[in-house]
């Protein structure tokens, strides 16, 4: 019998998982968000992940608002956000939330994998309770559950998610193997059964963490580097000339992975009695990068006699990442902010973030074009690679004595880099 598959969140990860599992598969696409839904039955993906050709091709994938829709699928995959709270601690309300709703639409012999984020036990020791109270069913017994992790990266239109090798986990040798044959059948790349659960878990919040810590590694060369009077790039350049030197870039790490996962690690460690000292150094690091960017720039500022107070400044890319339109957990708002204390003028240009949510961040204005800013600026920082920007010709935006401050190596013509 072919099962039905119910996919709960359908946001960054769980559309492009919805849309795979659609062209095989009955699939039941669900989300708390009616916009969202309304969205989508129109064959329109605010995230830019998929177009209208994917939708099409997704034959057997609905769009649902109603919880109760979803009690004739056999296998629930939960793919909703696993952010941190204000003091950084991991938030599972919308785990434990999305497996309250489902729990009651339960019956003999359903799977539920969960391919959110998060620190190792969570599956087994947050989630299967609420599942098991919520439900009146026993785990193991009448339900069985699997740990997936998603590991697609918004932005890359090289590693989709069929191209990406997915790892696989199940609460019984069975429910393991059949969970695995299942993401066989639409990953290209193929797949890695794990031996459990928590192998998964760890699996997929220590990729986050490596990459985390290899960045804050670089970064903290661009603080010496600095001080020293250094250029970081041609270091990096000449250092790259060894076969086994890891191609790590400095800058503002954001996004609600690599900036966020390793929390999730450090908490449950903490909670175990050990306290991560490298994990958290690499943390500390990269979390004062925005701050050491804002004072920069203003200093190479100062250095050209530019008063600073209502210094007129544009900001090149406030998305978390190059040709991707997620600005949550930005970084860049975070150097906004900074420059703003000091009194200077922002102006915002950034060809994919979508203004309704940068409003909600910032009132500096945004635009989508250069050609639409009427203004010369004192200050330009690019913060962010996306590939519009690198043909960008600021001349008639700027002045003879105006600072040009390249974070990411792009632009033909600048002052400073990383
Ligand atoms: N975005 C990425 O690049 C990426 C990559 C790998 C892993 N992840 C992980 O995948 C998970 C999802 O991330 P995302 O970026 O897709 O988040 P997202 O915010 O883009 O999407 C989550 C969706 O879940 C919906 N939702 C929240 N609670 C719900 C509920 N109870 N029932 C139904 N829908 C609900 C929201 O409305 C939203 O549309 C997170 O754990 C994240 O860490 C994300």
């Amino acid at each position: 019998m072919t099962k039905t598959i119910a996919i709960i969140g359908l946001g960054y990860v769980g559309l492009p998982l919805a849309i795979e599992f659609g062209k095989k598969y009955p699939t039941l696409g669900f989300d708390i968000n009616p916009t969202r839904i309304e969205e989508l039955r129109n064959r329109f993906d605010r995230t830019h992940q998929i177009n209208s050709h994917d939708f099409q091709e997704a034959k057997f994938l609905s769009f649902h608002t109603d919880i109760q829709e979803l009690k004739n699928a056999q296998i629930y995959i939960i793919t909703v956000p696993t952010p941190l709270d204000e003091y950084k601690n991991p938030d599972i309300s919308y785990l434990l939330n999305a497996s309250k709703m489902i729990a009651p639409l339960l019956s003999s012999k359903d799977i539920i994998i969960y391919e959110s984020t998060t620190y190792p036990t969570c599956t087994l020791k947050d989630c299967v309770p609420i599942l098991e109270q919520y439900s009146s069913l026993k785990y193991n017994i009448d339900f069985f559950v699997g740990y997936s992790p998603e590991r697609i990266n918004p932005g890359d239109r090289e590693h989709k998610l069929p191209d990406i090798k997915k790892i696989t986990s199940g609460s019984t040798p069975e429910v393991a193997k059949e969970i695995d044959e299942l993401y066989a059948s639409i990953i290209t790349a193929g797949t890695y059964l794990a031996p459990s659960i928590e192998v998964a878990e760890m699996a997929k919040v220590i990729e986050n963490a490596q990459r985390d810590l290899n960045i804050a590694f670089v970064n903290e060369i661009a603080l010496i580097c600095d001080k020293l009077g250094i250029e970081t790039q041609e270091v990096l350049k000449a250092s790259s000339t060894k076969w086994n030197f890891l191609p790590f870039k400095p800058g503002l790490v954001g996004g609600h992975c690599i900036s966020i996962d390793p929390y999730y690690l450090t908490h449950k460690a903490h909670e175990l009695g050990y306290h991560p000292r490298v994990i958290s150094a690499g943390r500390l690091v990269n979390d004062a990068m925005p701050s050491f960017v804002a004072q920069k720039l203003i200093k190479l500022m100062i250095a050209k006699d530019i008063k600073i107070l209502r210094a007129k400044i544009l900001i090149l890319g406030v998305t978390f990442k190059e040709n991707c339109n997620d600005i949550r957990n930005s970084k860049v708002f975070e150097v906004i902010d900074e420059l703003i204390e000091y009194g200077c003028e922002i102006t915002l240009l950034d060809p994919l973030a979508i203004p309704e949510e940068v409003s909600k961040l910032t009132s500096a204005p945004l635009y989508s074009n250069l050609s639409e800013i009427n203004k010369r600026f004192d200050g330009v920082l690019l913060a962010v690679a996306h590939k519009e920007f690198e043909e960008i010709d600021l001349a008639s935006h700027t002045h003879n004595q105006s600072v040009i401050y390249d974070l990411k190596d792009v632009l033909k013509s600048s002052h400073a880099r990383l």
